[in-house]
């Protein structure tokens, strides 16, 4: 018998290959691209082509992956309808969860091959910022807005969410955060995607899996929770004391650390700088100072450095984002890398099967 190795979380295991994404010597890239360069030079729907369709778009093709993006936006009524029963105190999340499930009664796309699993790809990316924007409408007393072809993914969730189009720093910043949290190789929620795909399921049921996945604070929840965890100061000195007596009693700070990332997360330093830039324009560099006190002794004494999730809290919260729609945001950015593994699952699979420890009872009789 093959010699049997226990992993805790599966940490160090190699669980399969991709094309999709990897982190080299600490540097992310998306299909060979460098996240720097993919941030400083491409758009959401460029990086969605790339991951779905496996190289970056020419023209002809960006302007077909937008044309269908646009056709894909509008939601049923009886999706709308569903949306408008749920309750208000649900958490965004959850909605977004059991609405996504829901959509897929509607699938417009049919097939199970490669071509039919990316057209599913980009109608799920449409459906789910159109999702997000019209629970948003809901709950702030509105009725949802029909989507306005011809905008950026990224202006289109602003636009439909608050009725008008966002300025182009707004548009900018949200057009990075897409851009970054697109895809991350075998993270917790796509290693869900790729487990539910692995047993001949479908696209839909893999998406809402690694939904289910990405909420939790450890990985996608934690930009909510970071953020979270700064509201709660109002002075530079209360964050300084905060983290001095978390850090003492050995407390989990959210939006620091990482899996894969020991010496700093890069899309942490792009996304940094601009949160910086952004507070000096709404002329809130108080936050900084807050965020810097947290960041400063977590770097500089435990040697842990903020993920992408630390500076994408502070970053909605200053462009007036609630709290709630931090990590559907996410969502609506990595449904392109789940989707992409999905593919790369489909097409060369093998069913996800770990063996575990048991360590329960001793075998034992069942008594009578
Ligand atoms: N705050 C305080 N200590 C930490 C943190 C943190 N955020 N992260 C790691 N450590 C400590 C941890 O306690 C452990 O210390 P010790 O060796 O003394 O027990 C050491 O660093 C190694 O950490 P680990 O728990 O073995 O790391 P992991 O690879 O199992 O977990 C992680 C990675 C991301 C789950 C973890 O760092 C964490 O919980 N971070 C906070 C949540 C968070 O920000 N998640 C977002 C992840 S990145 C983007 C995303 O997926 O959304």
């Amino acid at each position: 018998m093959a010699e049997q190795t226990f992993s805790p979380g599966l940490a160090g295991v190699i669980a399969g290959e991709t094309e999709v994404a990897c982190v080299d010597q600490g540097q992310l890239l998306y299909r060979g691209y460098p996240i720097e360069e993919l941030a400083q030079k491409s758009t959401f729907e460029e990086v969605a082509y790339l991951l779905i369709y496996g190289d970056l778009p020419n023209d002809s093709q960006l302007q077909a992956i937008k044309a269908s993006l646009d056709k894909y936006r509008p939601l049923d009524a009886a999706l709308v309808d569903a949306l408008r029963t749920i309750p208000k105190d649900t958490a965004m999340m959850d909605v977004l969860r059991s609405m996504v499930s829901y959509a897929g009664h509607f699938d417009p796309t049919s097939g199970d091959d490669s071509d039919a699993y990316r057209e599913r790809a980009v109608w799920l990316t449409a459906q789910i910022a159109g999702i997000i924007a019209a629970r948003f409408r809901f709950l702030n007393g509105h009725e949802p807005l029909d989507p306005k072809p011809g905008l950026s993914h990224a202006a289109q969730i602003l636009y439909q969410a608050h009725g008008e189009e966002p300025d182009a720093l707004a548009e900018r910043i949200i057009d990075l955060t897409l851009v970054l949290y697109a895809e991350h190789d075998f993270n917790a929620s796509t290693f869900t995607a790729r487990v539910i795909c692995s047993t001949l399921s479908d696209m839909v049921s893999a998406i809402v899996g690694g939904i289910g996945a990405l909420k939790g604070p450890l990985h996608g929840g934690a930009n909510e929770a970071a953020m979270e965890m700064l509201e709660q100061f109002k002075t530079q000195e209360e964050a300084t004391a905060w983290i001095a007596d978390a850090l003492e009693n050995k407390g989990k700070i959210m939006g620091f650390g990482h899996r894969v990332y020991k010496n700093g997360d890069h899309r942490a330093v792009i996304l940094e700088g601009e949160l910086r830039k952004l507070a000096e324009q709404k002329g809130q560099q108080n936050w900084m100072a807050i965020y810097d006190a947290i960041k400063e002794p977590m770097v500089n004494d435990k040697k842990i450095y903020p993920n992408v999730d630390y500076p994408c809290g502070l970053t909605y919260y200053l462009m007036g984002l609630p709290l709630d729609l931090y990590t559907p945001l996410f969502v609506a950015s990595r449904v392109t890398g789940w989707c992409a593994h999905f593919i790369e699952q489909a097409a060369d699979n093998r069913i996800y099967r770990p063996l575990s420890i048991y360590t329960g009872e001793a075998k034992r009789p069942v008594k009578g």
